[in-house]
């Protein structure tokens, strides 16, 4: 008999789908986490909203009808549960060494270290962004944003719990250490800070937290769509689910700066401004012109690739090798799914130019996500500046060459224009603030960035959603404030 079930227990204090109650070890060793979570929560988590009653999303199954239930909630109760994804009967290992042998039920012995650690990377980036957009309640456009904001809040806390679960079931003690650590580890803190770049970077306004759920989370998407596909069953089957709640957060991002892109375009129509780069005219309109757009997507997009790690890497190659770790959609893609005698080109800056390097695939599997990954990111871009266009503005953004700005990986190294033509450091540091955002951008975002709180009001800055979440009316309360 499986032992997950479609339906989610929500008896007992941790809901879940994984029969936790007859599991006493286990259940116990959550139940002792659960306070620290609860603790970090109140702490590390939104500021200042506690109490607010918040009109949230639960998952109440894990087939495509348990997302039905909308209602309203403190976030400190939000009832965060452990969810995984139905078991596929005789599911198969589809790559690597053990290809074609069924799917590990128990962690394997010799892979168990390389295991917790993908474990313990991915964990720790869910909680890592909560931190990082905890001060923006302060300053939200409207309720509706708001919202939006603390439901992708609460179920990257939920991410956080589905990787704790897999550490605390099949890590033993050295699982339980880990499942503290994530609460110790603060993103941006000197000391403890999380283990990747761009979660400790921070989210100082409200278009940095669009451009970081549209670039960033994205890359969370493709790493746990990578994961979805590992041998190690229970990870899979956890990413699985998860994969669900990643799409909400892309969409709080896509639309977000979609609708940032609308009400200055409208408002450049409106005034009877045709040059998108009279920025001062556009600024005193009271919106963020679009080259300061571009540049939060220059940075946003550099820092996230960063994420992908080494281009060419044996880590890598070992994950997949072990069958911990799949490329993107691995079983749709034509091919041995072993990549012994297979190679694949990485672009390389070679004798004064970039250009293509064939490599084998294995050593090449960064390489290959972070292009899926780019071409995946181009889509949205490509809608935006459709809507730029529909409206009737001359502009087009665009994301930048792979080779700007980059701190990790082939091209930490060079000085490159989003251009993606290699030019001195001093000529590079020269014209930075034409590339990303400089002080004054900043200074104007920040200068918009008052609260809005009455429901149906937007600020000046940012279009309406064109439906509400859940079909509410325009004038929805999406948020009760605590009186
Ligand atoms: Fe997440
Ligand atoms: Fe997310």
């Amino acid at each position: 008999m499986s032992d997950v079930n479609v339906q989610v227990s929500y008896d007992d204090l941790i809901p879940n789908n994984v029969n936790l109650s007859e599991d006493r070890r286990l259940k116990r060793a959550l139940e002792e986490w659960h306070p620290g979570y609860i603790d970090w929560w109140k702490n590390q988590g939104p500021d200042g909203f506690q109490e607010a009653q918040v009109y949230l999303r639960t998952a109440v199954g894990v087939d495509p009808a348990g997302w039905a239930k909308f209602g309203y909630v403190k976030m400190p109760e939000y009832r965060w549960g452990i969810l995984l994804a139905p078991q596929e009967e005789d599911r198969k290992i589809a790559f690597g060494r053990h290809k074609g042998e069924p799917a590990w039920q128990e962690v394997p012995g010799e892979y168990r270290s390389l295991l917790r650690r993908l474990i313990v990377v991915q964990g720790d980036t869910e909680p890592a962004s909560v931190e990082q957009q905890r001060h923006l309640g302060a300053t939200c456009p409207s309720l509706y944003d708001l919202r939006n904001l603390f439901q992708v809040n609460v179920e990257e806390g939920r991410h956080l719990w589905a990787m704790v679960y897999l550490l605390q079931k099949y890590f033993g003690r050295d699982g339980r250490e880990e499942a503290e650590a994530m609460l110790r580890r603060h993103s941006g803190d000197a000391d403890k800070p999380r283990l990747l770049g761009a979660f400790n970077e921070a989210t100082p306004d409200w278009l940095s937290f669009f451009m970081f759920t549209y670039f960033t989370d994205r890359d969370g998407k493709m790493q746990l769509a990578s994961l979805a596909e590992s041998g190690f069953d229970p990870l899979s089957r956890s990413c699985r689910f998860m994969l669900t709640e990643e799409a909400h957060h892309m969409f709080v991002g896509e639309s977000g700066v979609s609708r940032v892109v609308q009400r200055t375009c409208e408002a450049m129509k409106t005034a009877g401004i045709d040059d998108p780069f009279d920025v001062e005219a556009v600024r005193k309109l009271g919106v963020i012109d679009l080259p300061t757009i571009q540049k939060k997507v220059n940075f946003h997009f550099a820092v996230t690739l960063d994420l992908f790690g080494a281009e060419v890497s044996t880590n890598a190659a070992n994950a997949f090798n072990a069958g911990l770790k799949g490329r993107f959609q691995e079983t749709k893609i034509d091919d041995d799914h072993q990549l012994d005698n297979s190679t694949y080109p990485v672009m390389k800056y070679v004798d004064g130019e970039f250009r293509a390097v064939d490599e084998p695939a294995l050593n090449a599997i960064n390489a290959r996500l972070r292009d899926d990954y780019v071409k995946d990111a181009a889509g949205g871009v490509k809608r935006w500046n459709k809507l730029i266009a529909k409206i009737g503005v001359d502009f087009d953004l665009a994301l930048p060459h792979q080779a700007f700005s980059r701190r990790i990986g082939e091209f930490a190294e060079l000085s490159v224009t989003p251009g993606g033509i290699v030019v001195g450091e001093d000529a590079w540091q020269a014209q930075r603030d034409e590339w990303l955002p400089s002080k004054e951008d900043l200074e104007h975002i920040n200068s918009l960035m008052k609260p809005v709180q009455e429901p149906g009001q937007y600020a000046s800055w940012i279009a309406p959603p064109k439906v509400g979440i859940d079909n509410q009316p325009g004038d929805f309360e999406y948020v009760q404030l605590a009186s």
